[in-house]
């Protein structure tokens, strides 16, 4: 049988939170992650590797199998769908809010309201959900930029501190979701390499209780 563990890991400010987590259930790099170009890692544990990639592409590489388990965010989560995926895991790490935003003080005007978002599927979802029309548009980052440039009239976006919004004279407005980041399984994996995965989520799971 099969032991080799694919391990994938948010590239970004999740893997700074998830690296001191994975060393204390004893997962460490074989060598220096930030000094290589590298992808792909060794671990002191024979059966473990790590994959370092785009936090967007980890739920997909999970799901199809390439690797067997990753590191996600729930807001990246919620955006790819949890098919062919398990969520055994609440890491409790990057933890902020996904929240709609918009200018300080002005009123939604528009029957039809503009919003900006990198979370196109959470956004319509959501505004359907709250029986309001929205018309989604899809951006990559700096959404806080968005309604200040009249591009949208309202931003579905990450808030931690708020320190971003207030920079831009935007306020926070209605919750989506709370967010951390969570483990995910393939569900296949978890099946046939179960004897391999099991140990390893119970020392994620005890190293996550350690630090309550
Ligand atoms: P990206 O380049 O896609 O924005 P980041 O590394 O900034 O990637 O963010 C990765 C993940 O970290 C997000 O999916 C989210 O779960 C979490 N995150 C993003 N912004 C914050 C923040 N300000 N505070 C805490 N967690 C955050
Ligand atoms: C994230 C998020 C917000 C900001 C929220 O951006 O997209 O802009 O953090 O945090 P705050 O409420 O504490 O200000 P990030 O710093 O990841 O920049 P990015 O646009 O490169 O993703
Ligand atoms: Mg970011």
């Amino acid at each position: 049988m099969n032991k080799q563990l694919i391990l994938a890991l948010s590239k970004g400010r999740i893997l700074d939170e998830t690296l001191p987590l994975l060393a204390d259930a004893g997962i460490e790099p074989a060598e220096d992650l930030g000094g290589s170009r590298k992808l792909l890692f060794d671990t002191n544990l024979p059966d473990v590797k790590l994959v370092i990639i785009r936090a967007t592409d980890v739920p997909t590489y999970v799901q199809l199998g390439a690797a067997d388990l990753g590191v996600a965010g729930k807001d990246v989560l919620l955006e790819h769908g949890a098919e062919g995926l398990y969520e055994p895991l609440d890491l409790e790490i990057a933890k902020c809010r996904l929240m709609t935003a918009g200018v300080k003080g002005a009123e939604p005007a528009r029957a039809r309201r503009r919003v900006a978002t990198k979370f196109v599927d959470v956004a319509r979802r959501y505004y359907a959900e709250q029986g309001i029309q929205a018309e989604v548009i899809k951006l990559y980052g700096a959404m806080e930029l968005a309604p200040l440039m009249n591009l949208a009239d309202e931003i579905v976006d990450i808030v931690d501190t708020g320190n971003t919004l207030r920079a831009n004279g935007m306020e926070p407005r209605e919750l989506i979701a709370d967010i951390s980041t969570r483990l995910v399984v393939n569900k296949a994996a978890m099946t046939m390499k179960h004897e391999t995965l099991k140990p390893l989520i119970e020392r994620l799971r005890q190293a996550v209780a350690k630090r309550r």
